[in-house]
């Protein structure tokens, strides 16, 4: 964790971030608080993630906020974390609206009442022309999930085996229309990708942190994009002229 405030902005700045947001169990337990106090700690967090990424100029922002695997936790964290979507939906639609972010879904809705889905769906749709910021919600998402969902739809529309390559596969993602994450951040310390755009960060870079997710603010995100700027990025390949083969 960082105390230094830089005021300085790397001029390399990554379009796409992706952050698994972790520790607010732990968070919480630290504290002697509930389960429930982290995730609520952690969305208060939200607010000051996303401004930074207006201030700095990111222009795509991921967040993993429940996975297909986060269903098995205890029904009492499930039921406060569908409930923290529902309030987070009310509570800051308008402002995000009005500061020009789009909101848009990663994952199935299938599983989510009704109304919960209706509400994601205005929200999506509200905010479709706005271009400040596109923040994905990763809910109910899994990478793999993912990719047997794009081979459906692959199917369903009746490509040929032939047709297949990188960029279908690439349309048919949740992300569809949505460049590559960057730089891909996670919280707490652990070193896993957790089924997280398993495609999508094939040549992301990594930025794993030991503060946890309620504490993780503007100047941790500076401290990311300062280390990202210092990263050379060659995506398999070496300097010098390719060979044509
Ligand atoms: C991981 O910490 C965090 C989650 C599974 C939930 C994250 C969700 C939020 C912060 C709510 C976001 C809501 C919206 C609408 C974007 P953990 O519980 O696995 O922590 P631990 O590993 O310390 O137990």
């Amino acid at each position: 964790m960082t105390k230094t405030r830089h005021n300085q902005l790397p001029a390399k700045i990554p379009a796409h971030v992706a952050i698994i947001m972790d520790g607010n169990g732990r968070w919480a337990r630290e504290r002697k608080l509930p389960r429930l106090a982290g995730h609520r700690a952690g969305v208060d967090n939200l607010r000051r993630v996303i401004e930074a990424c207006g201030e700095f100029g990111i222009k795509y922002l991921t967040l993993y906020a429940f996975s297909t695997e986060n269903w098995d936790r205890p029904e009492n964290e499930v039921r406060g974390l569908l409930n923290i979507l529902d309030d987070v939906i009310d509570r800051e639609l308008d402002e995000l609206h009005e500061n020009e972010v789009r909101l848009w879904h990663l994952g199935r809705l299938e599983r989510l009442s009704d109304e919960l889905q209706e509400k994601v769906n205005h929200a999506i749709e509200l905010t479709r022309d706005n271009d400040r910021l596109v923040l994905n919600i990763a809910w109910n998402y899994g990478g793999r999930d993912e990719i047997v969902h794009a081979i459906e739809k692959i199917i369903a529309s009746g490509f040929a085996a032939e047709d297949i390559d990188e960029n279908l596969v690439s349309r048919h993602l949740y992300t569809a229309g949505c460049p590559d994450p960057d730089l891909i951040i996670r919280t707490s310390g652990e070193f896993r990708v957790s089924n997280f755009l398993i495609w999508q960060g094939a040549y992301a870079e990594w930025y794993v942190t030991p503060t946890y997710w309620p504490e993780f603010g503007r100047e941790e995100l500076l401290a990311a994009l300062i280390e990202y700027e210092s990263r050379d990025r060659r995506f398999g390949r070496v300097p010098g002229p390719a060979k044509s083969y």
